[in-house]
């Protein structure tokens, strides 16, 4: 059996592969609310066999949202429609995972492809941002955020919380809290972005103190039965990364320590200018290092979906799930694709069983 197919348990959840679904935004929800598209989307990526499906970016507050399109859950009305998602995402066989996080100083942009760009404050659409320090991020994003003070520090850890209990009551099985991509949590452990002098700035211990309150914070009310995760991105590509790597698995220890159950290695994004080496599978090697000393279960994404780069990094133990994001929007049904490849036998029994029991006849007829 091919490494990539075998299931993977973490607290109480059992996968039924290591293909997980990466969050993705579709960009198209009104006021933070879920629609049809979304249901279709997640029902139907569900249903090609994945292991996990996680649930895209979602806010804890208005101001945390990307662009106006992104799903939200800071308010209870927003439950019910998040709840019809998990349910289809556990019919189809998935387990239901969710992301939520605050966009911070790269918040009130427009959509990906409507230009990518701030959304001035004074548009109908857009609105003020908030972050560590008041520095812009730049290029398309020249906004600049107002500097968090304390009482907004601890209104977004609240959020947070606020968020992750209705994301329980929705039915999500699987939380992930975003601290990657130069949104709030990275800029708050980033130098490039944190210039604070106060206590959530300054050394190591100023800049993770954000990142650790808001874990803890969660953990609290997330039950102790259940996967917590993160999404970080542990390098920026700005020549100053041996540092930025050791730094974040110290970071990601003591986030261990405080009850994460698995790390998504992922790349900081925090400033415009950086050299990222795209290409295959390119971060394998620095997850590895961060399975193998921050002592965690890993995940990756970013060029993983070759079906055999995919079963490498798990035959391997550099990751223990493997992130498909694109080529399951290209073809729902990647698992599927990926065993034949593979070459496992009846490969289409990494279909749920209304679609299985059908291919299987089918191809033995032809
Ligand atoms: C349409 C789209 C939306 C994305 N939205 C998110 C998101 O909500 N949260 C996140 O952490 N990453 C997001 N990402 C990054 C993906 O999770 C993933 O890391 C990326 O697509 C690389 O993996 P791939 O090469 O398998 O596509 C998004 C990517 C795409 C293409």
């Amino acid at each position: 059996m091919a490494a990539l197919f075998t299931p993977f348990t973490l607290k109480d959840v059992t996968l039924r592969n290591r293909i997980a679904v990466p969050p993705m935004c579709q960009y198209t929800a009104n006021d933070g609310f879920v629609n049809d598209w979304h249901q279709t989307h997640y029902a139907s990526i569900a249903r090609g066999g994945a292991g996990l499906v996680i649930v895209e970016a979602t806010a804890v507050s208005p101001e945390g949202r990307i662009t106006p399109g992104c799903t939200g859950l800071w308010n209870d009305a927003q439950v019910e429609g998040m709840a019809h998602i998990a349910a289809r995402i556990k019919a189809a066989g998935s387990v239901a995972g969710i992301q939520i996080g605050h966009a911070g100083r790269k918040a009130s942009a427009n959509r990906p492809w409507e230009g990518d760009d701030h959304i001035p404050s004074d548009d109908a659409y857009g609105w003020d941002t908030i972050a560590p320090s008041a520095i812009a991020f730049g290029k398309n994003l020249p906004k600049v955020p107002k500097e968090m003070t304390l009482d907004d520090i601890a209104r977004v850890k609240a959020n947070f919380v606020d968020a992750a209990r209705r994301a329980l009551a929705a039915g999500f099985e699987w939380l992930e809290l975003h601290f990657a991509h130069g949104y709030l949590g990275q800029s708050f452990f980033s130098p490039h972005s944190n210039k604070r002098t106060d206590q959530y700035g300054g050394d190591f211990a100023g800049r993770s103190r954000f990142l650790l309150e808001t874990l803890e914070a969660v953990r609290e009310v997330w039950p102790a039965n259940l996967p917590l995760t993160a999404r970080l991105g542990v390098i920026e590509y700005d020549g100053n990364d041996e540092q930025t790597v050791n730094e974040s698995i110290e970071l990601i220890r003591m986030m261990r320590q405080r009850g994460l159950d698995m790390l998504s290695v992922s790349v900081n994004f925090t400033i415009p200018d950086v050299n990222i080496p795209w290409g295959p599978a390119f971060l394998g090697p620095v997850a590895k290092r961060v399975r193998d000393e921050a002592g965690i279960p890993v995940a990756s994404a970013w060029g993983f979906d070759g079906p055999h780069l995919a079963e490498r990094a798990v035959a391997d133990e550099q990751l223990d799930l493997v992130m498909v994001g694109r080529a399951h929007l290209a073809n729902p049904h990647y698992p599927l694709e990926a065993a034949k490849e593979l070459g496992i036998e009846r490969p289409t029994w990494v279909l749920p069983a209304p679609y299985a029991h059908w291919l299987e006849r089918y191809s033995m007829q032809k």
